[in-house]
Parts: structure tokens; sequence; C-alpha cells
């Protein structure tokens, strides 16, 4: 049996990454009840921000009961890891209401090797965890071989490495996901997906070719019925391809946007700054994680960016969740 779908419990080695605003209990569900490992990410099933830590906890264990109520299959919970310092208060009551409500897998969001040398999971979330058993799904912002290494060391279930194809916050390693998979795949025993890229058929077969023993997808689920992504962003999607894209600086390394207003004025930045003023300017412009509800969730294409990975060239349609994950693991073999 595949090993990803058997340490998850699941029926396809199908997992969907979570986006920031991106996620929430109906979306998250349907990639449960298609076979796939759903995971409510940051800010699930929110529209406004709060900066109190048990408010943010409680909001997400109404999250976690409506995925329940929706699915009585597997899904998952991101916990953020704490940038190299210590673990912050909002995930170590996240990951308290985890526990609590007993969900099946945790996926931790961890900083990875390059910044500051820390490596794997944090103490703080893994020995919760593990008494627990709660299952680890371990994908680090700057994917390496150290990293995963240690993540296996410390007895995470599946490694996800992330290939610089990917939508949302951009590796610094620049390795794209034909490179890092292979790399990352022969230097551990535990599962690696591939994340970054996956987007048809082809890029599944491929992402499984290259030693992946499952996929993560992201983008290629945000033009879908459920996803609470604003209607006209589902329909830039559609329309657009990867030639739409561009690259800007901004803290630990890259975002990629489709066209908006605040998008041209963050790749001047890029362009005309040097890297520290680009990071400080573009840091303020893009608002910590507001303008991607600004752009994602409330659809302004002036005020907000657009990320996606440069996968989206092949979706043409808003569909299901359940279609995409059955067009995408068609060939796989049950
Ligand atoms: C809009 C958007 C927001 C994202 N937000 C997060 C996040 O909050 N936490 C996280 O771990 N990954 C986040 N990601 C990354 C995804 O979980 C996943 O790794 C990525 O989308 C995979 O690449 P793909 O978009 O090419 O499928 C985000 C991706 C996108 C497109």
């Amino acid at each position: 049996m595949n090993r990803v779908a058997e340490a998850l419990n699941i029926k396809y080695p199908f997992i969907q990454g979570p986006m920031s605003w991106l996620t929430n209990a109906e979306f998250t569900a349907a990639v449960s009840n298609a076979g796939g490992l759903g995971i409510l990410g940051p800010n699930a099933g929110q529209t406004s921000i709060t900066n109190d830590a048990t408010e943010t906890a409680e909001r997400m264990r109404t999250e976690i009961k409506k995925v329940k109520a929706l699915t009585n299959k597997p899904f998952g919970v991101t916990l953020i890891g704490g940038n190299g310092g210590p673990t912050s208060e909002f995930t170590l009551k996240v990951l308290n209401v985890v526990i609590e409500e007993k969900v099946p897998v945790a996926f931790v969001n961890s900083v990875g090797a390059s910044l500051d040398g820390t490596f794997g999971i944090e103490p703080a979330l893994l020995k919760p965890l593990k008494d627990n058993n709660i299952k680890i799904v371990v994908r680090s912002w700057q994917p390496s071989i150290a990293d995963a290494k240690a993540a296996e060391a410390q007895g995470a279930d599946v490694y996800v490495a992330t290939g610089f194809d990917e939508g949302g916050t951009l590796p610094s390693y620049e390795l794209g996901s034909f490179s890092i998979i292979p790399m990352i795949a022969d230097s551990v025993d535990i599962p690696v997906c591939l994340s970054g890229g996956i987007s048809d058929s082809r890029t599944v077969n491929a992402a499984f070719a290259l030693g992946a023993e499952g996929v993560f997808v992201g983008s290629r689920l945000i033009p879908t019925i459920e996803n609470p992504a604003a209607q006209n962003v589902k329909e830039l999607i559609v329309h657009s391809t990867a030639e739409d894209l561009q690259l800007f600086r901004v803290a630990p390394a890259y975002y990629r946007s489709l066209p908006t207003k605040l998008r041209d004025q963050l790749v001047i930045n890029d362009k005309t700054q040097n890297m520290e003023t680009a990071y400080e300017l573009n840091g303020k412009l893009m608002n910590g994680t507001s303008g991607m509800r600004i752009g994602m969730l409330d659809g302004d294409l002036e005020n907000g960016y657009i990320s996606v990975g440069t996968g989206i060239s092949t979706i043409h349609e808003i569909t299901s969740v359940a279609e995409v994950i059955a067009q995408l693991m068609a060939d796989y073999k049950l």
C-alpha cells in the first residue's frame, strides 16, 4: 500500500496544502470526503484578523467542529512554527485545541534549515503531538536534506518537499520541483510528498516518477466551487497562465502574483531598490498576511495580490474539489 495513504489513513496520497485565508470547513471536508487529506490553514473560515491568541484558537475549534460535522474522514490542522524563536502563544493554544478535539493529523509548518540552523519540528510541538498519537506532516519554508533528516529522526510521518514552482511564500533555496523531490526522497526513508506545480495528472505522474510518494496541492484547488476565494479571483486564475505571474522580493525570500495594481508596485520596488529596502517596503505594502486576504478572499485587484504557483497554466475551469482530485489522481492505481 502507498505509505502516505497508509500513514494518514486516506484513500489517495493527496494532501491539500493549507492556504492562509483560503481554507474553511466546507473546503477542507470536501478534500477529505474525496479521498485526500484536507488541512485547515491559518485564518481558516475567517474574514477578519484577531490579535488574541485564545480567540484564534477558539475560532479554529469552531472550524474543526464544523469539519467533523461534514466528514468522518481524517483531516489536519496547521501549526505554525516559531520562526527560529520560541513557539508562539498562538500556536501553543491551537495545539491544545488540536489535542482536545482529537484532530488526527497536525501539519507542522516549520521554518526549516537555512535561516537560523533550526531543523525539523520544534520540541514544544513534537512531544505533545507524539504523546497524543497525532500524525505529523512536516513542510518547511526552507526544505533541505538536513531538515528532512531531522524531521525523520524526530518521528515525522510524512515530509513535504516544496519546490520553487509553488504558490504562497517561496523557499529561498530556489530549487524547482523537479530538482528538489529526488534530492529529498533519496535522503530519507520516510515518505516524501511533492509540493509546487502539481496541477494535472501529468504533474502527479511526474512527481511519483521522481520519487514522491504523494502530492501536496495548493493553487489547483483555489478555482473550485468549495474554495472560499472570491469568484473574480477564481476566474482570473482560470484565464491566466504562468506567463502572467511576476516575482518580487519580500521576507523571507520571494512571492509571486498575478497582475494587480499592488503587484505592479511590489515588482517596481523589487527592481529599483536594494534587497533590504525592497523587503521593508514590500513587507509594509503587503500588510502582513492581510494583503492576501484583500486580494484573494475579498477579490480586490487594486489593493491586494493574487499568489499562485507556476502550475496554473493547465487550469481551465472552476469545478468541484472532488472533480479536481479525480482528474489529478486518474492514473494512480489504488
Ligand atoms: C494563496 C496561498 C496561500 C498559502 N498559504 C500558506 C500558509 O498559510 N501556510 C502554508 O504552510 N502554506 C501556504 N501555502 C502553500 C501551500 O500550502 C502549498 O505548499 C502550495 O500551494 C503548493 O504549491 P502549488 O500552489 O503549486 O500547488 C499557500 C499557498 C497559496 C497559493
